[in-house]
């Protein structure tokens, strides 16, 4: 599949994206979101990818999706938008792949948004997020108002997307936005982070994102049940009995994904 919005690279286990917009700062149009999702899918199925990365090119990660397209929308056009921006984020949520967001610069509306929807976030220290939809009259419609409060609770959400005021990376990690500020480059910092993470097994990589993210939606004790599940699964595994006779061969273990 050939992309004319965004770059896709895939090294060893590591997927990259590269959302390259650069002229409209990797602004989110309806083409993007779309090839974003087959690049999603794509990954999803490509059994020899263990860890997504996506980043921006240029000074942005994404600058929001695009004003100049969503303008003269229509509430019906603006409704399957937005369904369509939901989609790609619940893919990567979903995906048994994690993924890195690499934020290289800005990262407004439904690039926060789809920050949001990563697993794990590495920032520069130039980057800038926030929810400023307020300002255009609108409020997120790529679950900014659900994952951002999720994710740093109901008073620190709506002081962000109250005011549309942006925050730097230190204030976003302080926030628990941002796992990482990088001093050099991001995306090298999200490579090396992912291949730390690839030389583990893909089972329990993609056992512990859907644990992670399927318990935080129910109450604990389901949670929980859910943990017991997996956990007698993992014992049917190759990487189980790889791993634990590797420790107790005092070696590395040597993880199949299967
Ligand atoms: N959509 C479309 N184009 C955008 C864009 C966006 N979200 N953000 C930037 N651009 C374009 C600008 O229009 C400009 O294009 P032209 O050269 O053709 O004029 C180009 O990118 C460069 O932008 P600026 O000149 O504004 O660059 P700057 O460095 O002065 O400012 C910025 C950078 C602060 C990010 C500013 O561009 C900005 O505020 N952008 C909009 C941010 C925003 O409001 N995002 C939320 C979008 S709504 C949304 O995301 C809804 C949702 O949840 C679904």
């Amino acid at each position: 599949m050939s992309y004319k919005n965004i770059i896709v690279q895939k090294e060893k286990h590591i997927g990259i994206i590269t959302i390259n917009r650069p002229k409209a700062l990797n602004a989110l149009n309806n083409e993007t979101i779309l090839e974003l999702i087959e690049a999603v899918h794509d990954f999803h199925n490509d059994k020899k990818v263990k860890v997504g990365i996506i980043t921006g090119e240029g000074k942005a990660f994404i600058a929001g999706a695009d004003i100049k397209e969503m303008k003269d929308m229509t509430p019906l056009q603006a409704k399957e938008f937005a369904t369509m921006g939901h989609q790609l984020m619940q893919l990567i949520e979903n995906s048994t792949v994690p993924y890195i967001a690499a934020v290289n610069g800005f990262a407004l509306g439904g690039g926060c948004e789809l920050m949001l929807a990563c697993d794990i976030c590495l920032a520069s220290k130039y980057a800038l997020f926030g929810q400023p939809e307020i300002n255009l009259g609108i409020h997120p419609g790529f679950g900014g108002t659900q994952r951002l409060t999720r994710r740093i609770g109901k008073i620190k959400a709506l002081d962000l997307l109250l005011t549309g005021r942006n925050i730097k990376a230190d204030e976003a990690c302080a926030l628990g936005l941002v796992n990482t500020i990088v001093e050099d480059n991001v995306l090298d910092a999200a490579k090396e982070l992912a291949e730390s993470i690839a030389v583990k097994s893909s089972v329990q990589i993609g056992f512990i994102k859907e644990l992670v993210n399927k318990g935080l939606n129910i109450d604990l004790k389901s949670a929980c049940d859910l943990e017991i599940g997996y956990f007698s699964a993992s014992f049917s595994t190759h990487d189980q009995k790889e791993g634990m006779n590797a420790f107790v061969e005092k070696r590395q273990a040597n993880f199949k994904d299967k």
